[in-house]
């Protein structure tokens, strides 16, 4: 399975299983003397995890997280640094009635196809366990672009039927302030309230509900990003897309530039209060030939409902026999699994934006010709 790895300078490696005994990921390539404890990664962490709201799944996992090498001091070393979370609350024995059956809308049928093993116990390395793992590698690429003033802020536009439909808010601080503030981590009050009321009738019907998250970078220079086979959205939806359930991906005006005329999609450049050239709209979702243009990346990512629902579902088994598929006794799920991809969505893009950043340094030798402060 040679799928594990993603980043161009700033690579991780996850690795670990759902009902194992840890999960991990291994950062090569992070830049040396950044200053990082457990405290940097911790609450992006806290964020994701299962049982921290009422609308997610009440599977209390407390995914604490150690660092194993990499950091001297409390500043990174430039070596590898290795991040564990050790697994507490699987109880594996559960699976045992659902082992052969193939669980509608998740991977044990493709994972079986492909290699003939599957790890039913949560559904192994396909389970949204993995995606923990991302988070803390996520919060140690989060750490660096804060120090070059790049914000990233993703939110709830969409569960089911229920969209925001107010426009977003530019202050970055403010629209943190009002994600924050939202048990669905949607910017508006009253949209959070109707898609507080969903999720719950949802939940009540025993089925799931999916939705979309939309996502602004704050601060990034104008030239980030690589042309051609490197555009900027094309790593970004590589990224994205690798979230498990996650099923879409739009830049700026996205599917809507189709019903467009020129005129209208078209950014007018134009010269800002302090000189500088910047954009008067952001169709374009901050990108244009694959480099960033200094406005605002915006992007959204569509996820599908949640494949483990309660109720039975029809299947077969491995041997084709048609059976009923129940959830295990006692096992946990989100009825939205929207609200918890949110830290995972600002982990991807913190991932590709510090990938390209460091990538940038090699696009103009006055770039690469900065003295070393090695004697
Ligand atoms: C944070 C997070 C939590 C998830 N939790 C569950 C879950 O409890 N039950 C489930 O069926 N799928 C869950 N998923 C989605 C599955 O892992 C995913 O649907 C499965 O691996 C199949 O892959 P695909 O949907 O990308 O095709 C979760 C995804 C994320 C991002």
């Amino acid at each position: 399975m040679a799928s594990n790895s993603f980043g161009s300078l700033f690579r991780i490696t996850t690795w670990g299983e759902s009902h194992g005994p840890a999960i991990g990921v291994v950062i090569d390539g992070c830049p040396a003397g950044l200053p990082l404890s457990e405290e940097d990664i911790q609450p992006m962490l806290d964020r994701r995890a299962p049982g921290v709201s009422s609308l997610t799944t009440p599977r209390k996992e407390q995914d604490k997280v150690q660092i194993l090498s990499g950091v001297f001091e409390g500043v990174t070393t430039g070596a590898p640094i290795s991040l564990i979370i050790w697994n507490k609350d699987g109880k594996s024995g559960s699976y045992n009635p659902v082992r052969h059956l193939l669980k509608p809308g998740h991977a044990n049928f493709t994972y079986l196809a492909k290699y003939g093993v599957f790890d039913h116990r949560g559904s192994g390395r396909a389970s949204g366990r993995e995606t923990a793992c991302r988070v803390a590698a996520g919060a140690v690429a989060l750490k660096i672009l804060t120090l070059c003033s790049v914000r990233i802020i993703a939110y709830v536009k969409r569960i089911g039927e229920i969209e925001l439909s107010h426009v977003v808010e530019q202050d970055p601080e403010l629209l943190k302030a009002q994600v924050t503030a939202s048990p669905v981590s949607c910017p508006d009050p009253e949209t959070s309230g109707s898609m507080v009321s969903l999720i719950e009738t949802v939940r009540n019907e025993k089925d799931s509900v999916g939705g979309v998250i939309e996502c602004r970078a704050f601060g990034l220079p104008a030239g980030l990003g690589d042309p051609i086979y490197e555009k900027i959205e094309a790593t970004l939806a590589k990224g994205v897309l690798s979230i498990p359930a996650a099923k879409a991906v739009e830049f700026g005006a996205g599917f809507s530039s189709c019903r467009m005329r020129g005129s209208e999609h078209n950014d007018p450049f134009v010269k800002d209060s302090s000189g500088k050239i910047v954009t008067e709209t952001n169709m374009a979702g901050g990108t244009l030939g694959g480099i960033t243009t200094g406005m605002p990346l915006v992007f959204s990512a569509g996820f599908k409902p949640t494949s483990s629902i309660e109720k039975a579902q029809r299947t077969v088994d491995t041997s084709g026999e048609e059976k009923e598929f129940t959830l295990p006794e006692g096992s946990r799920h989100d009825p939205c699994i929207v609200l918890r991809a949110v830290p995972v969505i600002e982990a991807m893009t913190a991932l590709c934006l510090v990938d390209a950043l460091l990538l940038n340094r090699t696009s103009t030798v006055s770039l690469l010709s900065s003295k070393s402060s090695v004697h």
